[in-house]
Formats: C-alpha cells, sequence, structure tokens
C-alpha cells in the first residue's frame, strides 16, 4: 500500500516536471521568436526611414537645380555642385544626376556608383516611375558589392523636364550596426545568396554555414518561421525577410538572428532550477508520504492484528489507544468495545455451561438413583417378605429352607447390581497390556457359553490370522465381547447363530457381534446405552450390560455403534492398536 502512495506521488510529479520543462522550452523559443519580429519590423522602420530621406534629398536637390538654369545645363557645373553637397556633410551614400534616358551625367558618390544602367533590371522599375510621374522612391542594388534604398526625382529647366536627381542610402555593416544597438539583434544580407553586409562578419562564417544561412533565407516558407543555424561556430535563432525592388521583385535577403546561446543557457539555468524544485518536492512529496501513510496504515496494521488475535480466540486482545479523534480512532473504539461485549457474553455462556453441565449432572444422579431403587427394590421387597414369612413360624422346615434360598438369589441378585454398578463408576484396576484379542473373545464365549440361553445358539468366530497384539485392559475387553455375545444370546430366544468377526484396519482393529434376533426396535436405540434401561424381566436384566460395554470401548479410544434391521444386529467397535493411553 505504501509502495502504491509512492509510486504515485512519484508519477504525478515526474508528469507535471516534465510538463513544466516542456512549456519552459517553448516558452524560450517563443521569446527568440519575439525578439525576432521585433529586429526584423526595425529593420522594416529603418529602410522606410532611409526612402523617407533619399525622397526629401532629391525633392530638395531637384529644387535647387531648378533655381539655378546654369547647373541643369551644365554637367561639370552639376557635378562640382553635388561633390559640395557631400563635401558639406549631406547625408546619402549616393548622389548623382541622371540625363533623360537614365544615364548618369555627374556623380558625387564614389566610383561604384557608376552607370545606372550598370543594373538595369533592378533600376528600370524606380526610374520608369520616375519618368512618369517625376519622382520614385524604392529600394534597388545598383552594383554587385552593395544594397541600397534609392529615390529618383525629375528636376526642370525653364519648366521642361531636363534630367533627374538620384540620391540613395546604402544597406551596410553600419546599418546593421544600427539595427543591432536599436533592438540587440544581429543583422544580416544576402544579395544572390552571398553576404552584402551585416553585423556578423560573414568571412567568419565556414562554407557549410553560409550555405546553410544561404539555404534558410531563399527556402520557401522562411518568411514564416525562425530557423535555428550555427553562424561562426556559435548557435543562433534566425528570422529572414524579403526586401523587394519597386516592382516588388525579391532584390535580397535580409535576416535577423539571435544568439541561442543566451537563451539556451537561461533555459538551462532554469531547468536546473525546475529539476531541483522536483527533487526537493519529490522529496518532501515522499516524507509526507511515508508520514502519512505510517500514520494510516500504522493503526490499521495494529487494528488487522488485533482481529486476528480475537479470532484465534483472544478475546481480551485490544487495538492500543492512540488517543486519535479521527475515523481511525473512532474504529478502534468501537472494535474494543465489540470485543469488550463479546468477552462478557462469553463469560456469560460459560457461566450458563457450567450451570447446565451441573444441572446435567444432578440428573444423571438422579437417573441413577432411581435405576438403583427401582432395581434393588423389587428383590429387597422379596427378601423382606420371605423374612417376614419365616418370622410367623407358621410353615414347614421345608417351606423355611426354600424361603431362605430365595432370599440367597435375590440377595445374589442384589450384589450383581452392586458389582455391575461398580463396575461401572470406577476403574477396573485391570492393567494396560498387550492382549491377544482373539483370546479374550474366546474366553468371553467359554464363560457365557454355560448360560441357559446358549442351549440352542452356534458361535461362529473368525479373526483375521494378521491382527496383531492390541494394547488394551484385557479383563474390561473381555467383558464387552461376554455382555454383546450374551446380549445377542438373549434376543435369538429360540437358538440362532452368532457371529464374532475381527478384521484389521491400518492403525486399529475392527470387532462386530452379529447375531439373527429380531433386531432392536426404532423406538429403543437411544435408549438401549443408558444405564438401567432393560426390556427384560426383573431378575434378568438389570439393562448395565450396553453401558458397561460403551465405556469401556470409549475409554479404549474406540466407539461401539448399533446397526439393526429384523434380521438381526451387529454391534461393533474398532480398538486402537496401540491403545488410547487410558
Ligand atoms: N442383540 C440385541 N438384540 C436386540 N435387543 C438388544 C440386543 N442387545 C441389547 N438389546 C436391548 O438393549 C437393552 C439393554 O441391554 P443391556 O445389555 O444394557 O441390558 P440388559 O441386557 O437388558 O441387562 P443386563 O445386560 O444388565 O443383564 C436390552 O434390554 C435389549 O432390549
Ligand atoms: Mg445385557
Amino acid at each position: 500500500m505504501v509502495a502504491a502512495v509512492v509510486s504515485i506521488v512519484v508519477l504525478a510529479l515526474g508528469c507535471s516536471a516534465a510538463a513544466w520543462m516542456y512549456l519552459l522550452k517553448r516558452n524560450f523559443e517563443l521569446m527568440a521568436a519575439e525578439e525576432l519580429a521585433a529586429g526584423a519590423e526595425a529593420v522594416r522602420l529603418k529602410i522606410q526611414e532611409r526612402v523617407g530621406r533619399a525622397e526629401l534629398t532629391t525633392r530638395f536637390i531637384a529644387r535647387d537645380i531648378a533655381a539655378s538654369p546654369e547647373l541643369a545645363s551644365d554637367a561639370d557645373a552639376l557635378a562640382m555642385y553635388l561633390k559640395g553637397l557631400k563635401a558639406a556633410g549631406f547625408d546619402a551614400d549616393l548622389l548623382s544626376a541622371l540625363d533623360m534616358d537614365g544615364a548618369t551625367t555627374a556623380h558625387a558618390a564614389p566610383d561604384w556608383a557608376g552607370d545606372m544602367r550598370g543594373e538595369p533590371a533592378f533600376l528600370d522599375p524606380l526610374f520608369s516611375g520616375a519618368a512618369a510621374s517625376g519622382r520614385s522612391a524604392g529600394v534597388a542594388v545598383c552594383l554587385p558589392e552593395v544594397v541600397c534604398v534609392e529615390a529618383i526625382e525629375a528636376f526642370y529647366l525653364n519648366g521642361t523636364k531636363a534630367g533627374y536627381v538620384r540620391v540613395g542610402h546604402v544597406l551596410d555593416d553600419a546599418f546593421a550596426g544600427e539595427i543591432k544597438l536599436a533592438t540587440g539583434t544581429d543583422y544580416l544580407l544576402l544579395r544572390r545568396g552571398r553576404g552584402a553586409a551585416g553585423s556578423i562578419s560573414f568571412g567568419a562564417l565556414t562554407p557549410e554555414e553560409s550555405a546553410a544561412l544561404a539555404g534558410a533565407v531563399s527556402s520557401p516558407g522562411a518568411q514564416a518561421a525562425s530557423a535555428r543555424l550555427s553562424l561562426g561556430g556559435k548557435p543562433y535563432f534566425i528570422k529572414t525577410i524579403e526586401l523587394k525592388d519597386a516592382a516588388g521583385r525579391v532584390a535580397a535577403q535580409q535576416a535577423v538572428a539571435r544568439g541561442a546561446s543566451d537563451i539556451q543557457r537561461a533555459e538551462r539555468e532554469a531547468l536546473a532550477a525546475l529539476a531541483a524544485i522536483s527533487v526537493l518536492g519529490l522529496a518532501f512529496a515522499l516524507a509526507l508520504g511515508l508520514l502519512t501513510s505510517k500514520r494510516i496504515f500504522g493503526p490499521l496494521g495494529e487494528l488487522m492484528k488485533t482481529v486476528r488475535e480475537v479470532s484465534e480466540g483472544r478475546l481480551d486482545a485490544r487495538v492500543p489507544d492512540g488517543g486519535r479523534d479521527d475515523e481511525i480512532g473512532e474504529l478502534s473504539g468501537a472494535f474494543n468495545d465489540m470485543t469488550r461485549s463479546l468477552l462478557d457474553r462469553a463469560g456469560e455462556l460459560e457461566r450458563r455451561q457450567a450451570q447446565l453441565i451441573q444441572s446435567g449432572k444432578l440428573a444423571a444422579i438422579g437417573e441413577l438413583a432411581a435405576g438403583v431403587a427401582h432395581e434393588i427394590g423389587n428383590p429387597l421387597s422379596a427378601i423382606s417378605g420371605y423374612a417376614q414369612m419365616i418370622q410367623e413360624n407358621a410353615h414347614s422346615r421345608e417351606e423355611h429352607l426354600r424361603f431362605a434360598s430365595e432370599i440367597e438369589r435375590e440377595a445374589d441378585f442384589i450384589v450383581r447390581i452392586i458389582s455391575d454398578l461398580l463396575e461401572f463408576s470406577r476403574p477396573s484396576g485391570d492393567e494396560l497390556k498387550p492382549a491377544d484379542i482373539r483370546e479374550l473373545c474366546d474366553a468371553a464365549i467359554r464363560t457365557v457359553s454355560a448360560h441357559k440361553a446358549f442351549t440352542r445358539v452356534e458361535i461362529i468366530s473368525k479373526f483375521a490370522p494378521d491382527i496383531p497384539l492390541v494394547e488394551c485392559h484385557p479383563k474390561e475387553i473381555q467383558q464387552v465381547f461376554m455382555n454383546l455375545i450374551m446380549n445377542a444370546a438373549q434376543a435369538m430366544n429360540g437358538g440362532g447363530r452368532i457371529r464374532v468377526e475381527g478384521a484389521l484396519a491400518p492403525d486399529r482393529v475392527l470387532i462386530s457381534v452379529r447375531d439373527e434376533g429380531p433386531g432392536v426396535p426404532a423406538h429403543i436405540k437411544d435408549k438401549i446405552f443408558d444405564p438401567f434401561f432393560t426390556t427384560k424381566p426383573p431378575g434378568v436384566g438389570t439393562g448395565l450390560g450396553l453401558s458397561i460395554a460403551y465405556r469401556i470401548v470409549e475409554k479404549h479410544g474406540g466407539r461401539l455403534e448399533l446397526e439393526s434391521s429384523a434380521s438381526g444386529t451387529v454391534f461393533s467397535f474398532s480398538l486402537p492398536l496401540k491403545g488410547a493411553g487410558c
């Protein structure tokens, strides 16, 4: 039971720790995604701001040129003007003038600004927009080395369009530095899969990392998801943003990156803290579980032990009083009350039983006394009558002699009753020893067969040859044979056969005495073993024969049993070979 509680606690804690770990990890990933989204938004705003600045600058210059016709007509003067602006610290990386066809006529930017027609694919939409409306802004990749955002504005001479001013801001490492400063995320700009600018040096990337980065920024769906990449040997989360030109075509790819190691470290620290809390929680829960289970199962164990003791008959067993006022305390109290009442009832039962035994004994003594009085009463009356007749002296000497002989016969009968009673009530004094059961039976037959009841009776005795000597009181067993054989002969009034048989069972000898008499009537079957119960006329039977035999057999560890029908009766009993230690 304790193990089950502990397992449940461990399982619950394990599940909750796993859930917490998953949520924590997910939370860190969401934090990284949020940071990357903020970085991407910052990039968008900065680019918009650059475009806005370029537009303002072109407008200003276009108005300036229109106000000075010599600038519009003279390319050298225009170039000087633009260089002057640049030298004065005008905020633009690219500053040039174009003719009506888009060819550069003057420029103040580095040489790579060159001829716009070098990158027609990107400039055309920008230029055609400007050609149509007089001004345009957008993103263009001017040359292989750089990516910039640009604006173009037409300038006029005497009210006629005379050319265009072009202003651009390069998206370079400095731009990447600004993004990093503002958002804490790194910025990477790739053009045609190659690094163009970034706050992380592209030179520090291994070829595999470069390839993985190029693949990540150009893969379909890259805009939606953030990816994990290794850059310069360090883990990063990255999010990619497309940079489009004026016609909406992808001009370059940008990526914002967030170092994953910080997040991973924070993640690790949080997981370690969570693990420590889980272990502590587990230890606490285990301790609490053990304490609770001890508090609950300990008293239940005591209760079970006491229940077992009571079921084994020790009604004085009690559940120890733990001084608890909860359900277990109530249960223990109720159990103790129950055993107390059981003990009281058992005592009462014992008292009643003792009373019953006592009254049973008294009844038995009364019955015995009545039997004795009845049996002895008749011969004593006869003796008293004969004695009176002798005293009257009115009879002849022959009659006196007959009276004396009657008195002697009745007195003999009384003596027999008394000796039978003694036999019934106390041990014979006969010694316990091994005896041949066949010989005891033969001796009994010899003794009784002289009686007149045996004149037409045949006795057949048949004992198995392997019956060993039996440990018994020989005279008593002989007495049993005599009583049973005598009863059998008396039952077969007109003569018949008596069969005495002996057989061997594993540890005892089985004996039966069978006659061909009328059987024992059903209504007296349960009385024939009672002392003084007889159906024979006075002076013939005392009714003690079977009760004496029953007692002797019982004393020897056996049981005298009756089987009777209209064609005869069988009395059988068994004796243990080793005796019953009686
Ligand atoms: N083999 C038998 N067949 C039929 N009835 C029997 C047999 N043995 C005993 N009884 C009945 O059981 C009664 C009791 O027998 P028990 O031997 O105790 O006394 P008893 O023979 O009447 O007198 P006692 O043996 O003292 O001379 C008998 O009176 C008789 O009615
Ligand atoms: Mg008898």
